[in-house]
C-alpha cells in the first residue's frame, strides 16, 4: 500500500520518479506527489491517479536531479490534495513521503501543536517530518542524526524518503515494516517500494532491513542501524525482465495475468516436479522434511486470495499427508492467544511477501518457536526473508490489484509440497503418488485449453453484468475456489457475491434464490459429484440461475444449467488449479461489462503493508 520512489543522480529526475509512480500504482491512486530539488524543494501533488499529477504539472519546473515521489491509498485523511503526500515540514526545508502508519502520531502531534507547530494535513506523515524537524533544529547535528533520533521514538510502520534544501544531492531513507529496495547505478541510484520502477535501469539492488537508515548519493549509498553503525550493503541481481511489468498487447494486466497462467504454472513446475521419474525437488524443504512430517500440526496463515490457497492446502495435505492443519487469517491469529505446540510447522503464504498483518503473525509464531515456511512470489520480499524456508512460487510480477496468476501458483507449489511431504511420508502410494506428479504436469496445457472458452466465458459475463448478487457454490476442495470465485466477483465488479460449501445451502442462503440470482456451481467431478448435482436441482426447482463449471464429459449438468463451462477432465484433487481459472475471466469481463477499472478496483491497493 502506497508506492514510493526516488531518484538521485546525474539524469533529469522527474520523467524517472514519474514513470516509476506509474508502475507503482497499483500501490495505491487515491493521490500522487512528486517534489524535486532544483535549487530548493518544488513540491507537486494532486488527489487521484498518477495521469492527473501528470496533466497538472505540464508547464511547470521539472528540473533536478533528485526526486522523490509518492503514490497514495489512504489511511490517515481523506484522499484529496492536502492530505496527498509528499508534506513539507513547517519551515519548508524537508520533503517526506511515507507508506505505512505512524500509531503514536496523536501524542507526537499534541507535543508540537504545543510548540507551535501548525498543521496543514490530517496525516501521520505531516506530524513525523514536523517531529524530525524539531529535533533537528533542537538537537541534531544533521537531518540523518535527527531522523535517528526521532525513529526511536516511533511507534509503527514506516518506509520514508526524506529530502532537504541544504543537502540538494541526497536522499535520507528509512524502513521498518515498509519495504525498500535501492537500485544501484553507475553514478545515480533508485529507490523505490519494489523493483518494478528500478529493473529498467538497474539489476543489482539492495533489500534495506528493518530499522536501517540509508543515505543515498549519486556515488555513495551508506547503511546504518539505529545505533549509527555501519551495515554492508548485501547487493543482489533481480531475475525480473522489463516485459513483466508491462501490459504486452492485452488491455488490461488483470487479463493478461490471467492468460499468462499456463507459462506462470509451468514455470513454478519448472526443475521441481520430474513426473516421468516421479520426482519432486523442492530444496527449500529438503532440510526440513522430517520436521515437516513429524508436526503434530500445521498451520497456515494468509490473508484474502492467499488465505483460499492455504484452505485448499489444508484439504489437500490432511488427506495426503495426515497431517492435521489450521488454516488462520493472520489478521486474527497475530491478536490472538494462538497455542504453538513443539514442533507445530508455519506455513505462510504470500504473494507480495510484504502483507503486514502476515509479517507480525510469523513473528509471533517465530516467538514461540515455530518453523517458518514460506509460499511466497516476490523474490527478496520481507516474509520471505524471514521465514526460516520456502517455496517461490515464480509467477512473475502481478501488477493487476485483484490477484490471478499468483493463486495458482500457490497452489502449484502446496500441491508439489504436500505430494513431496506424503511420499517422504509414505501416506500415499507409489502409484497414487506418480498419478499426481503426472496430472501437476499436465496442468499448464489444461489451463491453456481452459483459455480457449474466453469468447463463451464473455457471453455468460454479458447475461450476469446486472445483477445485484451472486452465489459460488462448491464441495470439497472446490469449496475454496468458491470462496476464491466470490473474493474476484466482490473486488472486480463490485457485485455482493458469497461462496458457501454447496451443502450449507439448506441451513440458510437458499432463501436468496430467486429467478434472478446467479448461481456457480463449481461441479466438476469428484466424489461429492450426485450431491452437487442434487444441490443444482434445489436451485433450479426455485427458479435460481445456474452456471455450472463442469468436466467435458458430463451429460446431466447441462440438462440442469442455464450456461456452462467445461474444464478438461482432472485428479479431484488437482482440479482447483484448473477450476479457478474460468471464474477469473467470467469476473473480469462482468467488470469490464460494468464499465469498471478492473486493474485498479475501488478501494483497494495492492500489497497491504499497514493492518
Ligand atoms: C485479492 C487479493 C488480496 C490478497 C491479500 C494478501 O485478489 O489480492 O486478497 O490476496 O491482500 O496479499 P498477499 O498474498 O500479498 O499477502
Amino acid at each position: 500500500m502506497c508506492g514510493i520512489v526516488g531518484y538521485v543522480g546525474y539524469r533529469k529526475a522527474y520523467p524517472i520518479v514519474l514513470k516509476g509512480l506509474k508502475r507503482l500504482e497499483y500501490r495505491g491512486y487515491d493521490s500522487a506527489g512528486i517534489a524535486l530539488l532544483n535549487g530548493k524543494i518544488n513540491l507537486y501533488k494532486k488527489q487521484g491517479k498518477v495521469a492527473e499529477l501528470e496533466d497538472f504539472i505540464i508547464g511547470k519546473n521539472v528540473e533536478g536531479t533528485t526526486a522523490i515521489g509518492h503514490t497514495r491509498w489512504a489511511t490517515h485523511g481523506e484522499p484529496n490534495d492536502r492530505n496527498a503526500h509528499p508534506h513539507l515540514s513547517q519551515s519548508g526545508e524537508l520533503a517526506m513521503i511515507h507508506n505505512g502508519i505512524i500509531e503514536n502520531y496523536a501524542s507526537l502531534k499534541e507535543d508540537l501543536l504545543k510548540k507551535n507547530y501548525a498543521f496543514k494535513s490530517d496525516t501521520d506523515t505531516e506530524v513525523l517530518l514536523n517531529f524530525i524537524e524539531d529535533i533537528y533544529k533542537n538537537n541534531g547535528s544533521n537531518l540523518e542524526e535527527a531522523l535517528r533520533i526521532a525513529l526511536k521514538r516511533v511507534v509503527g510502520a514506516y518506509c520514508i524518503l526524506l529530502i532537504e534544501n541544504k543537502n540538494p544531492d541526497t536522499i535520507i531513507a528509512a524502513r521498518k515494516g515498509s519495504p525498500l529496495v535501492i537500485g544501484i547505478g553507475k553514478n545515480e541510484h533508485f529507490l523505490a517500494s519494489d523493483a518494478s520502477p528500478i529493473v529498467e535501469y538497474t539489476k543489482e539492488v539492495v533489500y534495506v532491513n528493518d530499522y536501517e537508515i540509508a543515505i543515498v548519493r549519486p556515488d555513495e549509498l551508506t547503511l546504518k542501524n539505529l545505533g549509527n553503525e555501519k551495515q554492508t550493503p548485501f547487493i543482489t541481481k533481480l531475475d525480473m525482465e522489463l516485459d513483466a511489468i508491462e501490459k504486452s498487447g492485452f488491455e488490461h494486466f488483470m487479463l493478461k495475468e490471467i492468460f499468462e497462467q499456463p507459462k506462470t504454472i509451468f514455470d513454478c513446475l519448472r526443475g521441481r516436479l520430474n513426473a516421468e521419474k516421479g520426482n519432486i525437488n523442492l530444496s527449500g524443504i529438503d532440510k526440513y522434511l522430517d520436521a515437516i512430517c513429524h508436526a503434530p500440526r500445521i498451520i497456515i496463515i494468509a490473508c484474502g486470495t492467499s488465505w483460499h490457497a492455504g484452505l485448499t492446502a489444508e484439504y489437500i495435505i490432511e488427506e495426503t499427508c495426515r497431517i492435521p492443519v489450521e488454516v488462520e487469517y493472520a489478521s486474527e491469529f497475530r491478536y490472538r492467544n494462538p497455542i504453538i505446540n513443539k514442533g507445530d510447522m508455519i506455513i505462510a503464504i504470500s504473494q507480495s511477501g510484504e502483507t503486514a498483518d502476515t509479517i507480525v503473525a510469523i513473528e509471533k509464531a517465530k516467538e514461540q518457536g515455530a518453523i517458518i515456511l514460506g509460499v511466497v512470489n516476490v523474490v527478496g520480499s520481507s516474509i520471505a526473508r524471514i521465514s526460516h524456508t520456502g517455496v517461490y512460487t515464480h509467477s512473475g510480477p502481478e501488477i493487476g490489484v485483484a490477484s490471478t496468476k499468483a493463486f495458482t501458483g500457490q497452489l502449484a507449489a502446496l500441491m508439489m509440497i504436500a505430494f513431496k511431504i506424503a511420499h517422504y511420508k509414505n501416506t500415499i502410494s507409489e502409484e497414487r503418488f506418480l498419478h499426481l506428479c503426472n496430472e501437476l504436469a499436465e496442468v499448464p496445457e489444461k489451463v491453456e485449453k481452459i483459455l480457449q472458452q474466453n469468447e463463451i466465458i464473455k457471453n455468460i459475463a454479458a447475461s450476469l453484468k446486472t445483477s445485484d448478487d451472486a452465489l459460488f457454490l462448491g464441495r470439497g476442495y472446490n469449496f475454496p475456489i468458491a470462496l476464491e470465485g466470490a473474493l474476484k466477483l466482490k473486488e472486480i465488479s463490485y457485485i455482493h457475491a458469497e461462496g458457501y460449501p454447496a451443502a450449507e445451502m439448506k441451513h440458510g442462503p437458499i432463501a436468496l434464490v430467486d429467478e434472478h440470482l446467479p448461481v456457480i456451481f463449481i461441479a466438476t467431478k469428484d466424489v461429492y459429484h450426485e450431491k452437487i448435482v442434487s444441490n443444482m436441482q434445489e436451485i433450479k426447482a426455485r427458479k435460481g440461475k445456474v452456471i455450472a463449471v463442469m468436466n467435458e464429459d458430463d451429460n446431466i449438468t447441462p440438462t440442469l444449467a442455464d450456461a456452462v463451462i467445461k474444464i478438461p477432465e482432472a485428479d479431484e484433487i488437482i482440479a482447483p488449479v484448473l477450476n479457478v481459472v474460468p471464474l477469473q475471466l467470467l469476473s473480469y469481463h462482468i467488470g469490464i461489462a460494468r464499465g469498471c477499472n478492473v486493474d485498479m478496483p475501488r478501494n483497494l491497493a495492492k500489497s497491504v503493508t499497514v493492518e
